[in-house]
């Protein structure tokens, strides 16, 4: 992962500029964004997949205007899963026909507001989304371009909560037991929708690429028996996002061409045998476009080593600004970067300074035991799922996202202050 770098003299760089200065100017903690790997990754999934698939960009990972804009830029399309979602991506100016609209309980008012702007796509999960995004897109007049989310019974090399594909979970339909096929029956019957075709996402932070290759598989099984029962060959598939990030120096993740190249052939070679026109390949990462693109500055507040265990390091941060450690057991790495040190290392533990034991950003780390109160750390990979799932627990004040590129650093989603904490209180 591409975040920070060291000049000659040791100093600890982010796209040309000092990371001490960047915590002068900014504050502590932030999230600081390298907008040129953030393009460039985005480059690479659409060069890797060609222009006969498609890549959505999934916005729950990190979305802001700013990063609606490189998307549109750089041609890709957008993956929302809220109102919210879709209200920023359409406030910064993303044509709507490049959205897809996700959820399994997409409100009334959400299910609306897609179908009049527009969506590309919505991707149904249930029956009675079916009926109801068929019932809006009628009284509109308008065909809405749909995807049915099937559940193809993969088990995801991945943290539980976060593998999405078995059958015993809340989204899509299953394909054992038919109800998918159901799905499939209900949907082209309908006039208020276009079924373009089938979606399935079968986890995240996923390393081999053979549970993709099976879910691949089994989609193509049900275009072929809607083939065979109703005489449509459903154009698209959508295989959602899930390629997994190195959070940690042990970590191999595959390159989107790997992903792209077995997709590929496994689709052609199925659809060969089932005597069916190859699909349009669509795509979801989230976490391997924004992921590795950020990390986390942070100020060491308070040392505290227990002998014969660990130092524990507090920074100014914690579970408010990345859950992921407490909610999925993450991996994370961390280094000095306000200084170098050549001081024996020394078994740490990164901690925040929220009220629970459970608070811990880096598990298990080494950093140098000349570590003093004011020293900067950065925690990289923090790109994905850390500002999207930042909380204010404890009344915290949520950090800004800084974008840097050419020299120059920004503010593209600023730190929340106390007049905003304040705001909402209303009572
Ligand atoms: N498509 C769909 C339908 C999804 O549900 C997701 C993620 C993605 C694409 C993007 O997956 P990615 O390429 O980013 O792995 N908050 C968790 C991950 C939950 C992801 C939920 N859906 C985390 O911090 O790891």
């Amino acid at each position: 992962s591409r975040t920070v770098d060291r000049n000659e003299d040791g100093v600890a760089t982010v796209g040309g500029l000092d990371v001490t200065r960047l915590a002068e100017e900014f504050g502590t903690p932030a999230y600081i964004l390298d907008e040129d790997d953030f393009r460039a990754r985005c480059r690479a999934w659409a060069d890797a997949f060609g222009p006969g698939a498609d890549v959505f960009y999934a916005g729950k990972a990190f979305l802001s205007r700013a990063v609606v804009r490189w998307l549109h830029e750089e041609g890709l399309n957008l993956d929302v899963c809220s109102g919210g979602e879709l209200l920023t991506a359409l406030d910064a100016g993303m044509p709507a026909d490049r959205i897809a609209f996700h959820g399994n309980n997409k409100s009334l008012e959400e299910i609306e507001r897609a179908v009049r702007a527009g969506v590309g796509r919505i991707v149904l999960d249930s029956f009675q989304e079916i009926a109801r995004v068929a019932h809006v897109a009628q009284g509109l007049g308008v065909r809405q371009r749909v995807l049915i989310r099937i559940t193809v019974g993969v088990e995801a090399h991945t943290h539980e909560f976060i593998a999405t594909a078995h059958e015993d979970q809340k989204f899509g339909l299953p394909l054992a037991g038919g109800q998918a096929a159901e799905g499939v029956r209900r949907a082209l019957g309908l006039d208020g929708l276009e079924l373009i075709g089938l979606h399935s996402h079968i986890g995240s932070q996923i390393f081999d690429t053979s549970g993709f290759e099976v879910a691949a598989h089994r989609v193509v099984g049900l275009l072929q028996q809607v083939r065979d029962e109703h005489g449509v060959e459903l154009p698209e598939i959508d295989l959602g996002g899930g390629l997994g990030i190195a959070y940690t120096p042990d970590d191999d993740p595959r390159e989107p061409r790997h992903i792209a190249k077995a997709l590929h052939e496994i689709v052609t070679r199925e659809c060969e045998n089932a005597g069916l026109r190859p699909p349009r390949i669509s795509v979801e990462p989230g976490r391997a476009i924004v992921g590795p693109t950020a990390f986390t500055l942070y100020e060491v507040g308070t040392i505290k080593p227990l002998p014969g265990l660990r130092t524990y390091v507090s920074v100014d941060g914690g579970m408010s600004d990345n859950i992921r450690t407490a909610l999925y057991d993450a991996e994370y790495s961390v280094s000095l970067v306000s200084r170098v040190s050549d001081a024996a290392p020394m078994l740490s533990r990164v901690v925040g300074k929220h009220c629970e034991s459970g608070d811990i950003v880096v598990k298990d780390a080494f950093l140098p035991a000349d570590l003093a109160p004011g020293d900067l750390l950065a925690v990289p990979a923090t790109g994905a799922y850390c500002r999207s799932m930042a909380s204010n627990y404890n009344h915290a004040l949520r950090p800004p996202v800084v974008a840097v590129r050419d020299g120059a650093a920004r503010v593209i989603v600023r730190r929340e202050t106390e007049e905003d904490l304040l705001r909402l209180d209303v009572g």
